[in-house]
C-alpha cells in the first residue's frame, strides 16, 4: 500500500470536528488533540457503512469475532496470549483509569504518576479520596525514563497504584522490557495495583523499538496488573468512543466490572464492528501510516533542530512530538505559536510548562505550512 493517501487534505470543516473547530474562521493550524487528518482505512469505513445499513441501532455486545481479533492481534504483535474473558469493553482508556482508581483504592490512598504525561493522568483519580504522588521522568542518554531509585523512594510514603502510559505520551518513549521490569518488581515489593495505559501501543514509528506490554515484560506480576488499550490512536477513531481494559486476575476484574455497573455505559455497535475491521484487516494500512509518520517526524527533525530556542526530544512511538521550547525564553509559548497560527498543546497541561506537543498526524503539505509558521513566528523574536 503506498503512503500517498495520507498525503490527501481532508476538509474537516462542518463535522463538528474538536481539533478543528477550535479555530473555525481564524488562521491558525490544529496540531493539538490526538487525532489524526487522515481518513481511516477502507475497511473500516466499509464495515460501518455495511452496519449503518440496518436500521436498528440497539444494545449490542462484543462478540467473539472481535474478542478473537483482539486476542489475536496481541498474540501476533505482543507474543502476549490472553484468554477471552479476561477482557472488559469501556467507552474509552480515561473511563478505564478513573474505574480502577475507583474500584482498587480507598479513602486517603496515593497513586503514582510520571509526569511530565497526559493531562487525565491528572484528575482520572477522586480528588477527595486519593492523592497523587508524582515522580517526574528524567533524561538518560538524551531519552525520558522513568526515575526507578526516586521511584521506590517514593514507594516509603505506602502508594497503593501506579498509572503508567506505555508508550508514553508526551515524551514518546517506549520503554525496555528492563525498564519495565524494575517498576514491576517495585510495584510487588511494595504490594501496589499497576494501571498500563498502552493506548500508543500500536503506533511505534521509529522502525527500531519494540513495545512490550508491561504484563508481558512482568509476567509474574501480571494478577496485579490493568491494561488499558484501544484502537482508536492507531486507526483514527477517537469519536467512536471504545477501548478495553485486559484484566488476567478474575478477583480484581469482578472489583472493576462491579465498579463501572450502572455508570460507564455499553460500547456502541459501531465502535465495535470498527475495532474488530481495524484488527483484522487494518494492518496493511497501519504499516503505511507508520512509515507516514516517521517521514513527518523526521521533517520535523530536520526543521526544528535550524530554529534557534527549540529542541525536539527525541521520539520511538506516538504522532506527538516534544519540543522543548525554554530558549525562546518566553512565558506562554502555546499562546506564542497560536497568535502565529500555530495551534499547538501546552506543555503546562502536561506538567512541564515550557513545552509544546505537536501533533503530526497530518498530511506533510499542513505539516510543511506549521513548520514555516514556526520558523516565522519565532523570526519575529529577533526584530
Ligand atoms: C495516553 C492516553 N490515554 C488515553 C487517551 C484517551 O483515550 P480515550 O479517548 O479512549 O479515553 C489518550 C488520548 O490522547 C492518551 O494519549
Amino acid at each position: 500500500m503506498t503512503t500517498e493517501l495520507f498525503d490527501k487534505v481532508i476538509d474537516r470543516t462542518n463535522t463538528d470536528s474538536l481539533k478543528w473547530d477550535k479555530y473555525a474562521g481564524q488562521n491558525v493550524l490544529p496540531m493539538w488533540v490526538a487525532d489524526m487528518d487522515f481518513a481511516v482505512a477502507e475497511p473500516i469505513q466499509k464495515a460501518l457503512v455495511q452496519r449503518l445499513a440496518h436500521p436498528i441501532y440497539g444494545y449490542t455486545p462484543a462478540n467473539d469475532r472481535l474478542v478473537s481479533a483482539i486476542a489475536n492481534h496481541l498474540k501476533r504483535e505482543y507474543g502476549w496470549e490472553i484468554k477471552h474473558d479476561w477482557i472488559v469493553f469501556l467507552p474509552g482508556v480515561v473511563t478505564g483509569l478513573s474505574m480502577s482508581c475507583r474500584a482498587f483504592c480507598q479513602d486517603n490512598d496515593r497513586i503514582m504518576v510520571n509526569p511530565p504525561i497526559y493531562h487525565h493522568f491528572y484528575d482520572s483519580h477522586e480528588g477527595k479520596r486519593q492523592t497523587l504522588e508524582k515522580v517526574h521522568l528524567h533524561k538518560v542518554d538524551g531519552r525520558w525514563t522513568y526515575d526507578i531509585e526516586r521511584m521506590k523512594s517514593a514507594c516509603a510514603k505506602d502508594l497503593s497504584m501506579i498509572m503508567m502510559c506505555s508508550p508514553h505520551n508526551p515524551t514518546g518513549t517506549v520503554f525496555t522490557e528492563q525498564e519495565l521490569r524494575q517498576v514491576g518488581d517495585m510495584c510487588a515489593q511494595n504490594d501496589m495495583t499497576i494501571v498500563s495505559d498502552e493506548i500508543h501501543c500500536d503506533l511505534v514509528i521509529d522502525g527500531k523499538s519494540k513495545h512490550i506490554p508491561t504484563a508481558v515484560a512482568c509476567p509474574e506480576h501480571a494478577d496485579r496488573i490493568v491494561t488499558l488499550m484501544s484502537a482508536s490512536k492507531t486507526w483514527n477513531l477517537a469519536g467512536l468512543n471504545i477501548s478495553f481494559a485486559i484484566i488476567s486476575n478474575s478477583y480484581m476484574r469482578e472489583q472493576f466490572v462491579n465498579t463501572c455497573q450502572s455508570v460507564v455505559p455499553m460500547t456502541a455497535p459501531l465502535a465495535l464492528i470498527a475495532t474488530e475491521a481495524a484488527y483484522t484487516s487494518g494492518e496493511e494500512w497501519r504499516q503505511s501510516l507508520l512509515t507516514y509518520l516517521w517521514d513527518n517526524y523526521k521533517k520535523i527533525e530536520t526543521e526544528i533542530d535550524t530554529i534557534p530556542g527549540l529542541a525536539l526530544e527525541p521520539l520511538q512511538a506516538t504522532y506527538l512530538a516534544w519540543i522543548d521550547a525554554s530558549g525562546l525564553g518566553i512565558d506562554n509559548v502555546q499562546g506564542f505559536f497560536e497568535e502565529h497560527g500555530v495551534g499547538l498543546s501546552s506543555g503546562e497541561q502536561f506538567g512541564q510548562p515550557n513545552y509544546v506537543r505537536l501533533n503530526f498526524a497530518c498530511p506533510a503539505s499542513l505539516l510543511n505550512d506549521a513548520l514555516q509558521r514556526i520558523r516565522a513566528a519565532v523570526t519575529t523574536l529577533k526584530s
